[in-house]
């Protein structure tokens, strides 16, 4: 029963650093169409469901295009995995490190450490954005860098959705010599959306051209 008790205050600690539950909430695997070039996320999301204890902190990494549905198909693998009773944590990286910035306000009532256990001991953490920040400030480096090493000792997985990618450049945002970088990398799954197209265009075209998404895609 005690245990019962620590599990479900775990789960809603998770719940409640997420993102706007509300919109995360609709994006599920019901309303993902499989569009072209999709497939690859989809697979690597489903894999990381089934084998969710199996995978241990083998986390995945999703890039490609923007709108392609990246944030879409972690968020439902997210839903998912919180059906199933686990502690999941969806949270862009703009809301993480705000989140984190504002327990140095003396009259906010989360502290630094509860913010920081709860990512560490999240069953997933879904890093909306990963890296999207245009400047990090040493602080944020340092956070970043303890929420990374954090999950791999603990042996717990990370899916990142990166904004954007720029080669190595990304690697070396971090720190100079790609430490933190590579901590994560090495416990990823890499997934390139080669050919998924941006949905938020194509329903913005096929509105305008009056015609139905399918056929606009097609
Ligand atoms: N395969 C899909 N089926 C249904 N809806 C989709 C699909 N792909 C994307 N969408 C919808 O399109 C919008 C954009 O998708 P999403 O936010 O997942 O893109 P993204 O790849 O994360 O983009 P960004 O790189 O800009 O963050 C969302 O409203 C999402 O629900
Ligand atoms: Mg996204």
């Amino acid at each position: 029963m005690q245990e019962f008790y620590e599990k479900r205050a775990k789960i809603n600690r998770a719940l409640k650093l997420s993102s706007s539950v509300v919109d995360i909430k609709s994006m599920t695997f019901e309303n993902f169409k499989m569009r072209k070039g999709c497939e690859t996320t989809f697979e690597e999301i489903k894999d990381a469901i089934e084998n969710f204890e199996k995978r241990e902190k083998l986390g995945a990494f999703i890039f490609g295009e923007t709108g392609n549905g990246k944030t879409h198909g972690t968020a439902a693998g997210g839903n998912k995995l919180i059906e199933k009773g686990y502690a999941v944590i969806f949270i862009t990286e703009k809301d993480l490190l705000s989140r984190l910035a504002a327990t140095k306000n003396y009259n906010n009532m989360e502290s630094f450490n509860e913010i920081m256990s709860a990512c560490l001991e999240a069953d997933l953490l879904i890093w909306d954005d990963f890296m999207s920040s245009q400047r990090l400030a040493n602080e944020e480096k340092d956070w970043i860098f303890q929420i990374i090493n954090g999950r791999e000792r603990a042996n717990k997985p990370i899916w990142a959705t990166p904004a954007e990618f720029e080669d190595d450049a990304t690697a070396y945002k971090l720190d100079d010599k790609g430490r933190t970088w590579w901590r994560l990398m090495v416990n990823m799954n890499c997934i390139y959306n080669r050919q998924a197209t941006n949905y938020r265009k194509s329903k913005a075209m096929a509105r305008a051209l009056g015609v139905s998404m399918d056929e606009y895609d097609s």
